[in-house]
């Protein structure tokens, strides 16, 4: 392997290369190079399928790579002053898989916040580790879920020397962060393992004004999505590594198990682009982020029924620091929901917001934010201040469910236990076998393992009368539990859940 510097792109160039090899493919993908009569194709051109090879001589195998895709990894890995990466065709949801699979064996603990992404519990299935949940802190007024303390997580680890590893997000969907860096060396000192969700914080590496980066901090493993903020396309995400007691060879053998044999190489191709485009212009283009996001908070707070949080707003609510790209809209004296606020923007204005709960809508400030979108955005609120805000408006007051279910089942084993479809109403007091969430975010309500209670049925309902998305795996009002009569191991279980 030549040196390489961060001026290249060994994997685009060498996919630029093959396209203009004047190719007689006998390979998959069929299409063959676009050789199809296809509708997609008209819409959006035949680059995009001349592109689309598969092409095993000469563009490396994101399973074995060994060339220009292990060029373009170390490329990445360095720009993040990781020691080893992996590009990922399946999101963060597999790079967040592949790392608790590869650390934790089934039943190994491993120390989360409950308010974790969907993809965290499906590894805990996934890799049958035993969760010891931590409460995240919460936003009373938001109605929004931030970091667990600093304190929380120690305490657990404390209370659970065998823990494995801790799971961190960095930062939370509405970008709150903890203290990664002294969560980290406490961790360490426990010889504990630090991994971490980085979804929404692909872009800190390169902001040296922001929240610092999971790797900067210390931790062993992160995933970041830089299709959320860098441009890559929607799947191409990273698995970074910067540990002694994380293998690569370990990693790549939970990626075998998790990857598709054939991975998008326009994928791969816009993770090196994505990689060369904010080396280069990283901090410059991240200032320009900040700034319009600044600018867009700034605005918004003029208009009547609308409170733009930024950093001091988190930092004054717990967060150790704040991703100033994240715009937090809170409801203030507006006569909507966020989830119908979030619809009528878009259907209105032809505005897509990211995600809306009862009280709040978020927008992602990213490489691609321009300011004449954040001017419409800014119209358009001003439009909706003009016919919805009244000054003297009582919100009725949301129950926020701050308790979350009792985990009284690993989620393997809830997953795996038989089957009862019961009408949710009739759920109280069974274990659950699926998870349930409103998406976006993507955070479970309830997982397999936890036990319906009746409040939490009460808060599903209510996000059932929304026009949020709930994902959970019927939509016919009914929900899956274990069948405690067929289910041997109830008897285990049996004096727990009577006690409660
Ligand atoms: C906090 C968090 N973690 C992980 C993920 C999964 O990332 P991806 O969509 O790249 O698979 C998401 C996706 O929304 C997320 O919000």
């Amino acid at each position: 392997m030549h040196n390489i510097s961060q001026d290249e792109t060994p994997f685009l160039t060498a996919l630029e290369n093959y396209m203009n090899e004047n190719i007689s493919p006998f390979d998959v993908p069929g299409h063959h190079m676009g050789n199809v009569p296809n509708k997609l194709k008209d819409l959006i051109g035949e680059l995009v399928f001349k592109a689309d090879v598969n092409a095993p001589r000469g563009l490396d195998n994101l399973n074995h790579p060994t060339s220009v895709i292990k060029e373009a990894e170390m490329l990445l890995a360095q720009a993040y002053q990781a020691k080893d990466a992996f590009f990922l065709v399946n999101g963060t949801t597999a790079g967040i898989q592949a790392m608790l699979m590869t650390v934790c064996k089934a039943k190994d603990k491993i120390i989360l916040p409950r308010n974790c992404h969907k993809s965290a519990i499906n590894a805990l299935i996934l890799s049958g580790a035993i969760p010891i949940f931590i409460s995240p802190t919460y936003d009373y007024d938001l109605e929004i879920a931030n970091e667990p303390t600093i304190d929380s997580y120690i305490k657990a680890m404390d209370e659970n020397k065998d823990a494995k590893a801790i799971f961190v997000i960095n930062p939370t969907y509405f970008g709150a962060c903890l203290d990664l860096k002294t969560l980290t060396e406490e961790a360490h000192k426990r010889k504990m393992l630090v991994l971490v969700d980085e979804a929404h914080g692909s872009h800190f590496a390169f902001n040296a004004n922001g929240p610092s980066s999971a790797i900067l901090c210390g931790a062993d493993a992160t995933s970041c999505s830089l299709h959320k903020t860098l441009g890559s396309l929607t799947q191409s995400s990273v698995l970074l590594i910067n540990s002694n007691n994380i293998s690569r060879y370990d990693i790549m053998k939970t990626l075998n198990i998790l990857n598709t044999t054939s991975p998008s190489n326009l994928l791969i191709a816009s993770l090196d682009a994505a990689r060369h485009y904010i080396v280069k212009y990283g901090q410059n283009k991240l200032n320009e982020m900040i700034n319009l996001a600044n600018y867009a908070r700034e605005e918004i707070n003029k208009i009547p029924g609308f409170k733009a949080v930024g950093k001091d707003y988190f930092i004054k609510n717990g967060a150790y620091n704040y991703d100033e790209t994240k715009l937090v809209i809170a409801l203030d004296d507006i006569n909507l929901t966020g989830f119908m606020l979030y619809n009528l923007l878009k259907d209105k204005y032809h505005i897509q917001m990211e995600l809306a709960e009862q009280y709040v809508i978020l927008g992602i400030i990213a490489l691609g934010s321009k300011k004449e979108h954040i001017d419409n955005l800014i119209k358009a609120l001003q439009e909706i201040s003009k016919e919805y805000y009244k000054s003297d408006i009582k919100y009725p007051k949301y129950r926020f469910n701050i308790e979350y279910p009792k985990q009284v089942v690993r989620p393997r084993s809830a997953y795996h236990a038989p089957l009862l479809k019961v009408k949710l109403e009739d759920a109280i007091g069974k274990i659950s076998k699926e998870a349930i969430m409103v998406y976006p975010p993507g955070i479970p309500l309830i997982i397999p393992g936890e036990v319906f209670s009746k409040e939490l049925i009460e808060h599903i309902k209510y996000y059932l009368s929304t026009s949020a998305t709930i994902l959970s795996d019927y939509d016919d009002g009914y929900v899956a539990v274990i069948d405690e009569n067929k289910w041997s191991k109830y008897e285990k279980y049996r004096e727990v859940l009577e006690n409660d």
